[in-house]
This record gives structure tokens, sequence and C-alpha cells, in this order.
């Protein structure tokens, strides 16, 4: 610390004292050197506290990207694959669908010439029957006896011919029936058991045509074979088995 000392310049500081100045002065130019150097530090540690977080994230960020960009292209692959195995199951369907339709078309036609051919057919054989004195109507030809026989006799007579005595299953048969201009047996007898009527096939009579209060054959003679008598729509009549009559056959065909 200076001192004022007196000398031949009385106010003169003495060296001490500019020596404690200088001193100070240095002390807090170091201070502030000091906390200069602190805040560099500090800005320093700062700087590269930044710059390491900041290269952190980005390097997470880029693993990040690279991963999503390699499950990406993984799942571009898988999607590829798949759209390359569609698109050939797609042409397999493609060509079997060809064939397919292809083979219905060829199925089509010979379904139609077929019905063609059906059709010519069923006409030459109408024609064919025709000539031989045979009618046809709905899926059957009919022929109508020109002498008389018994029932039975009359049945083996169609049998005979590949037919047998009619069966009359529908109401428009029954209509068609009427046509005939003569008393017909007809495919329809009693004769295994009083008042059961069977036709010829075996079936049991269900829809009948009797003219009123026939079937009377229980009542004073055993009448067991059915005939058409007129030309009503109700028209049978059951009459004695070995009566002579004419008669009628059935042939049914499946054409
Ligand atoms: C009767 C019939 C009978 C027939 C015999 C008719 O007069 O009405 O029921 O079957 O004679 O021929
Ligand atoms: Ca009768």
């Amino acid at each position: 610390m200076g001192t004022v000392e007196q000398t031949h310049d009385k106010y003169r500081l003495v060296p001490s004292v500019a020596e404690d100045v200088k001193k100070s002065s240095c002390r807090a130019a170091a201070v502030c050197l000091g906390v200069l150097c602190l805040l560099l530090l500090t800005g320093l540690l700062t700087l590269v506290g930044l710059f390491t977080k900041g290269n952190s994230e980005w390097e997470m960020k880029m693993f990040l990207l690279h991963n999503s960009f390699n499950n990406l292209t993984q799942e571009r692959d898988q999607l590829q694959t798949s759209y390359n195995n569609l698109t050939q199951e797609r042409d397999q369907l493609q060509t079997s669908y060809n064939n397919l339709t292809q083979e219905r078309d060829q199925f089509q036609k010979r379904v139609e010439d077929m019905a063609k051919e059906r059709i010519d057919l069923r006409k030459k054989l109408q024609d064919q029957y025709n000539k031989r004195g045979w009618v046809y109507f709905s899926g059957s030809f009919y022929h109508v006896s020109s002498t008389k026989k018994s029932w039975q006799g009359s049945r083996d007579d169609c049998v005979q011919k590949g037919a047998d005595l009619v069966i009359i299953n529908s109401r428009e048969e029954q209509e068609f029936m009427r046509r005939f201009p003569k008393p017909l047996w007809i495919g329809l007898t009693d004769g295994e058991r009083e008042g059961r009527w069977k036709w010829v096939d075996g079936t049991l009579l269900t829809q009948s045509y009797w003219i009123l209060s026939e079937p009377n054959g229980h009542m004073w003679r055993d009448e067991d074979c059915a005939e058409i008598s007129n030309h009503l729509l109700n028209s049978w009549n059951d009459d004695l088995c070995n009566s002579e009559k004419f008669w009628i056959c059935e042939m049914t065909l499946l054409l």
C-alpha cells in the first residue's frame, strides 16, 4: 500500500503506491480474463454439448429412417411377389375361363343340334307310326283296334306290339280319348280285388271318369274290366272281361 511521503516534490506518490495500483489493475484484468475464459469454456462446452446432442439425434433419425427404408423395401418386395403370383393366378384363371367358355359354347351347340335331331326323329317316327295307324298325343302313340277281343286278348295284342292297354292319367288324355268313335277296352281292372281298380302298370286308380252310377259290376254281374263307352267326359263303364270289344293300345316313347 502506497504512502505519501514528503519529499522535495511534496505530493509525488512513492513507487510503492504506483505498484499497488498496477497490481490491482493486473488482478482485475486477470479476474476478467479468468471470467472470460470461464465464459468461453462454458460456451464451448455448451456448443460441444449441443453439437453432440444434435449429432446423436441426427444419428437416431438416420437410424430410424434407415430402418423404415429397409422395412418399406421388404414390404415392397413382398408386395411385388404377391402381385406377380396374383398376376400368374389371374392369367391361369383367365385361361380356364376361356377354355370353359369354349367348352360351354360347344356343349350348347351340341344340345341345340341334339334338340333339332330329336324333333326330326320324332317327326320321322310319327310319320312311320301314323302310316301304321298310330296317333301321337303328348309323348305317346295310340292305336285303336279294328277287331274285337276280350279284355285279356286285347291286352295281349297291345303287349305284342310293344305297348299296353291305355292308362289314362290326365284330364287332357281323357279328353283326347273322346275323339275315338266306338266303345274301347282300357287298361283298368279290379280283377285282383273287387272294388280296387288298378291300371295295367300296377298303379292304383286315383282320378276317374266313370259314368254316373258306374262301376256297378259288384251288384249282379262280375264286371272287372273297364271300357270307354261313349264320347262324354265321364265315359267309363265296367263290364264282363270276356266280352268282346274294340280296344286302344298306348305306347309311351321317351322322345
Ligand atoms: C249297364 C252297365 C253294364 C252294361 C253291360 C249297361 O246297360 O248300364 O252298367 O256294364 O250294361 O253290358
Ligand atoms: Ca257296368
